[in-house]
C-alpha cells in the first residue's frame, strides 16, 4: 500500500479501486482469523482498515460496493479492546494421555503432600470443554468487569459482550458474606462455548450469507464473543459453564465439590456432569463413562478435567510454571485418518535444528483439516519407514502437532520412493551434523552454520519478538521475516534502531511500505518504545540462550535480581568450567561424586609409581586410598588401565575442578549444570556479547520485581534445605520459601543465610557448622515463617 491519501483527496477512480482493495484486505484478514486461527495482521492494522473503508464510503456513498464487508453485520471480530489484568493470572492445564499418568499424577500429589499411602485423595471429574474461557469480577454480587484470557495474565475487556449471554447472570443470587452467600469479591471462571447443533445452525447461517463456514466450535465461539458491537454477540447462541475462580475475598468453601455447588446457588451454570472420585480406578471408570457419552453430551469435549478436591490442598500444592499441579487434563484418545504423502520439507529452527515436516493431501482429522504432520527427526523416517507418495495414517489430539503413526505398506503406489535425509542445512548448505546434544538430542541433526545460517537468525528473532519475550504489537513471525528479507533487521538490536536501519538500507520510509501507511508506521514505532523496558526474566527469555527458556530465566531472575548481577556471576563461573581432564572423571560410569571427590583430594599426594599391593593390579593399588569402595577402585580402574596414566589425569582433573560459583549456579534449586553450562557457554561467544550490548544499550532490563514479601523474615535470604522433613515434603518447603521471597540453594556455602535440618541431614549439617551458617530444625523454621 502506498501512503494513505486523505479521503477528501481522493477521485472517484482511486476510491472505488481502494475500496475493492480494502474489502479483499478484510475479507482475507477475516478468513485468517476465523477459517484458520492465524490472524494475519495486529487488531489495530485490521481496524485501521475497517475505518478507512467506512471513510471512504461515508465520502463516496455511490461508489459502495453491494457486497461491501461494512454491511456484514459482525461478520468479523474487532481489536480495540481495552486491555484487563487478571487479579489472579489464569492457567492451564497438563495433558495426561494414559492410565499410568493419571496414576503418576495422583501418585505425585500424594508425594507432595507426603500423604500416607492409604489415605484418601478424593478427587474432582468433569467434562473439559472445547471452548474459551473467561474471567467474570462479581463485587458485591454484581458482575461488574469480563474478561478473556489474552496471555493469562492480561487478557481483553469483553463486559458488554459477556451480558449478553443469557447463561451469564448480572447479580448473583443470596446476600453477601451471609453462610452460603458469595463473596464481597470474586472472580468466576468458566467456559464460553457453543452446543453443537447450535454451531451447525450458525455454521449454514454464515455461508447462507456468502460468508465462509466457521471451521469448529471453539473458533466460533471466539470469535462470536470478540464483536465491537454486543448486539452481534447477543444473536450468536453462545453457553457459559463456571468450573473455578481466580481471586477472591474470602474463602467461600473446603473442598472443590462445594465451590461448585456454590456457584450454582449463587446462579451460575455449572455442568452436571461433575463427579467426585476417591481412587484412581474411580477416576479412570468417570473418565470412560463421560468418553462413552461424548457424541450425546450436545457440545463438543476434548478429555476430562481433574481437580484435587480439598482446598487446602490445592492450596499446598500450588502451580509450577503456568499449571496448577493440583489439577490435570485427562485427553481422549487422539483421533486419525488416512491420506498420502506428498513430500518432506525440512525446517531449520533457532537452535539449527534440521526438523522435517511432511507435506500431506488435505485431510480432515476430527473435524480440523490438517496438511502438515511432524515427522520429529531422521531415525522417526526410518522407524516408520516411510517413502514419499505413501498412504499414511496421521493422527491429531488436542492442540498437539499432527503426527503419523504408521504407513499403509499394502497400498504403496509404485512411484513411491525414498527419502535421504539432507546432510547439509537447506538453508546456508552449512554441514549438518548429528550428536553433541545432551540425552535424547542426539537423534537430531542441526546445522553447524551458527551465525551465517539465516534460517537460525530469523528463527531467533521471531523468537526474540514472541509473546512471551518483547511481544511488540504489530511486530510478529511474519513482519520479522519481511524485514530480515529486506535486510533492515538482521540482529535483535536492529529493533529499536528500525527506522534507521530503513534509512541505511536505501528504502522508502516504512510509511511507503506496501501495509504500512503513516498511522500503522506510527503505531510500529510506537509499540517498539512501548517495548525497550523490560523485566529481568523476559530479557533473559528473549535471549534465546539453550537451556534458559521461561522457567529457567524466571529462576535466574529470582536468584540474581538484576542483570548486571548474573553478568558478574556467569563472568566468575565462565573461569572455572572444568577442563576434559575432570569431564573425564566425571563419565565414569557406576562413581557417585562422593568417591570422585576423594580420589581428587588424593591426587597431589599420589606417588609417581605405585604403592606395592599383593596382585599387582591397578584395582589393589587403589586399595591406598581412604574411602573408595570396590566398585569405584573396579571403574577408575577400568577407564585409566594404569596407574601412571590414573595418576596424570587425576592430578590434571584436580586442578580444573568446577569453582564455587559455577557449583553454585548450577546449584540454584531446579536449574542443573547443563542449563548452567548453556549460560556460561552463551556469553563466551563474543558475537553473543555484542549482541547483549548493543541491547543494553536501547532497552532497560527492569530489575526483577519480588512479590510483596515485605514482612517474611525470609525475604532475600538464601537457604538450604537438607535432611528429611516431617510436616512437609522437600518440594513443598522449598516452594513455600520462594514464595516468602527466599532463595532456594542446594548446596551450603558462606552465603548461605539459613540451612534447615531435618533428621538424616549429612555433609550439608558440617558445610553449614564449617561456614557458621545458621542450622534450624523444620519446627524452628516453621515458627520463623508463621506457618506452625
Ligand atoms: S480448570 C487452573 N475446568 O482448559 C484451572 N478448565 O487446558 C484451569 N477448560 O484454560 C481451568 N473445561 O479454558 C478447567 N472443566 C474445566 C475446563 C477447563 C475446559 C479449559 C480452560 C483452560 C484450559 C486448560
Amino acid at each position: 500500500m502506498s501512503s494513505e491519501k486523505p479521503v477528501d483527496k481522493l477521485t472517484k477512480a482511486a476510491a472505488t479501486a481502494e475500496l475493492k482493495r480494502l474489502a479483499e484486505a478484510i475479507r482475507a484478514a477475516d478468513a485468517a482469523y476465523y477459517q484458520d486461527d492465524a490472524p494475519a495482521m495486529s487488531d489495530a492494522d485490521y481496524d485501521a482498515l475497517r475505518q478507512r473503508l467506512t471513510a471512504i464510503e461515508a465520502r463516496f456513498p455511490e461508489m459502495k460496493q453491494a457486497d461491501s464487508p461494512s454491511d456484514a453485520v459482525g461478520a468479523a471480530p474487532v481489536g480495540g479492546f481495552g486491555k484487563v489484568t487478571h487479579l489472579k493470572p489464569m492457567l492451564s492445564l497438563d495433558n495426561l494421555f494414559t492410565d499410568e499418568e493419571v496414576s503418576d499424577f495422583i501418585a505425585r500429589v500424594r508425594r507432595f503432600l507426603n500423604l500416607k499411602p492409604d489415605e484418601e485423595i478424593a478427587v474432582t471429574a468433569e467434562p473439559k470443554i472445547d471452548g474459551l474461557s473467561c474471567s467474570l469480577l462479581y463485587e458485591n454480587g454484581v458482575l461488574v468487569r469480563a474478561a478473556t484470557r489474552g496471555d493469562g495474565a492480561v487478557g481483553e475487556d469483553v463486559t458488554a459482550n459477556i451480558r449478553t449471554l443469557k447463561d451469564v447472570p448480572d447479580k448473583l443470587k443470596g446476600s453477601k458474606g451471609k453462610e452460603g452467600g458469595h463473596p464481597e469479591r470474586i472472580e468466576v471462571r468458566g467456559e464460553v462455548y457453543m452446543t453443537m447443533s447450535e454451531f451447525a445452525a450458525f455454521q449454514d447461517a454464515e455461508e447462507a450469507a456468502g460468508r465462509k463456514r466457521p471451521a469448529n466450535p471453539r473458533n466460533a465461539a471466539a470469535g462470536s464473543l470478540r464483536q465491537k458491537d454486543p448486539s452481534v454477540t447477543a444473536s450468536r447462541p453462545l453457553r457459559f459453564f463456571a468450573y473455578t475462580w481466580g481471586d477472591v475475598s474470602a474463602p467461600f468453601a473446603q473442598t472443590q465439590w462445594d465451590a461448585v455447588k456454590a456457584f450454582k446457588a449463587w446462579g451460575l451454570p455449572v455442568n452436571a456432569d461433575m463427579k467426585r472420585a476417591g481412587s484412581v480406578d474411580e477416576l479412570l471408570a468417570v473418565y470412560h463413562s463421560i468418553e462413552a457419552r461424548r457424541a450425546s453430551l450436545g457440545y463438543d469435549i476434548d478429555g476430562v478435567v481433574y481437580k484435587i478436591d480439598r482446598l487446602d490442598w490445592q492450596q499446598r500444592l500450588g502451580f509450577v510454571s503456568r499449571s496448577p499441579r493440583w489439577a490435570a487434563a485427562h485427553k481422549f484418545p487422539a483421533q486419525q485418518a488416512m491420506t498420502q504423502l506428498l513430500g518432506i520439507d525440512i525446517q531449520v529452527g533457532r537452535t539449527g535444528k534440521l526438523a522435517p515436516v511432511a507435506r500431506l493431501a488435505p485431510i480432515t482429522v476430527g473435524g480440523v483439516v490438517v496438511s502438515n504432520a511432524t515427522l520429529h527427526n531422521e531415525d522417526e523416517i526410518a522407524r516408520l519407514g516411510v517413502m514419499i507418495n505413501d498412504w499414511v495414517i496421521v493422527q491429531r489430539a488436542g492442540d498437539v502437532i499432527p503426527q503419523i503413526v504408521r504407513v499403509v505398506e499394502d497400498k504403496r503406489p509404485k512411484d513411491a520412493r525414498a527419502y535421504k535425509f539432507p546432510t547439509h542445512c537447506p538453508f546456508c548448505n552449512s554441514e549438518a551434523v548429528r550428536g553433541g546434544g545432551e540425552g535424547d538430542e542426539e537423534v537430531d541433526r542441526r546445522c553447524t552454520g551458527g551465525l551465517i545460517c539465516p534460517a537460525q537468525a530469523v528463527e531467533r528473532l521471531k523468537h526474540f519478538v514472541s509473546r512471551r519475550a518483547f511481544d511488540i504489537e504489530g511486530l510478529g513471525a511474519k513482519q520479522i521475516e519481511e524485514f530480515f528479507e529486506a535486510g533492515v533487521i538482521t540482529a535483535p538490536q536492529h529493533i529499536f534502531t528500525l527506522e534507521e536501519q530503513i534509512a541505511k538500507s536505501g528504502r522508502p520510509p516504512l510509511a511507503e511500505w506496501e501495509g504500512y501507511g503513516e498511522t500503522s508506521a506510527k503505531k510500529l514505532f510506537d509499540a517498539i518504545d512501548k517495548a525497550s523496558e523490560q523485566p529481568l526474566d523476559r530479557f533473559l527469555n528473549s535471549l534465546g540462550i539453550r537451556h534458559i527458556g521461561e522457567t529457567n530465566a524466571l529462576l535466574l531472575a529470582r536468584q540474581f535480581g538484576s542483570f548486571e548481577a548474573l553478568q558478574d556471576a556467569v563472568a566468575k563461573a565462565a573461569k572455572q568450567r572444568p577442563n576434559d581432564a575432570y569431564r573425564r572423571l566425571e563419565s565414569v560410569g557406576g562413581v557417585g561424586p562422593g568417591a570422585r571427590e576423594k580420589l581428587l583430594d588424593a591426587a597431589a599426594d599420589l606417588p609417581a609409581k605405585p604403592p606395592v599391593s599383593a596382585d599387582d593390579t591397578l584395582e589393589s593399588s587403589l586399595g591406598g586410598i581412604d574411602g573408595l569402595n570396590k566398585k569405584a577402585r573396579a571403574a577408575f580402574a577400568a577407564e585409566y588401565g594404569d596407574w601412571e596414566t590414573l595418576r596424570d589425569q587425576v592430578q590434571v582433573a584436580a586442578e580444573g575442578r568446577p569453582g564455587e560459583d559455577l557449583l553454585s549456579l548450577a546449584a540454584i534449586n531446579g536449574f542443573g549444570d547443563v542449563a548452567a553450562e548453556a549460560l556460561v557457554d552463551f556469553f563466551a561467544e563474543t558475537h553473543n556479547r555484542e549482541v547483549v550490548q548493543a541491547l543494553v544499550k536501547k532497552v532497560k532490563v527492569l530489575p526483577h520485581k519480588i512479590a510483596d514479601t515485605s514482612g517474611s523474615p525470609v525475604a532475600g535470604k538464601t537457604v538450604v534445605f537438607t535432611g528429611s522433613l516431617e510436616k512437609m515434603t522437600r518440594d513443598e518447603a522449598k516452594q513455600q520459601a520462594i514464595a516468602l521471597g527466599a532463595k532456594v540453594s542446594g548446596s551450603v556455602s558462606s552465603k548461605t543465610d539459613l540451612v534447615i535440618a531435618g533428621p538424616g541431614a549429612g555433609s550439608k549439617l558440617a558445610d553449614a557448622q564449617k561456614h557458621g551458617v545458621t542450622v534450624l530444625s523444620e519446627d524452628e523454621w516453621l515458627t520463623l515463617v508463621g506457618k506452625s
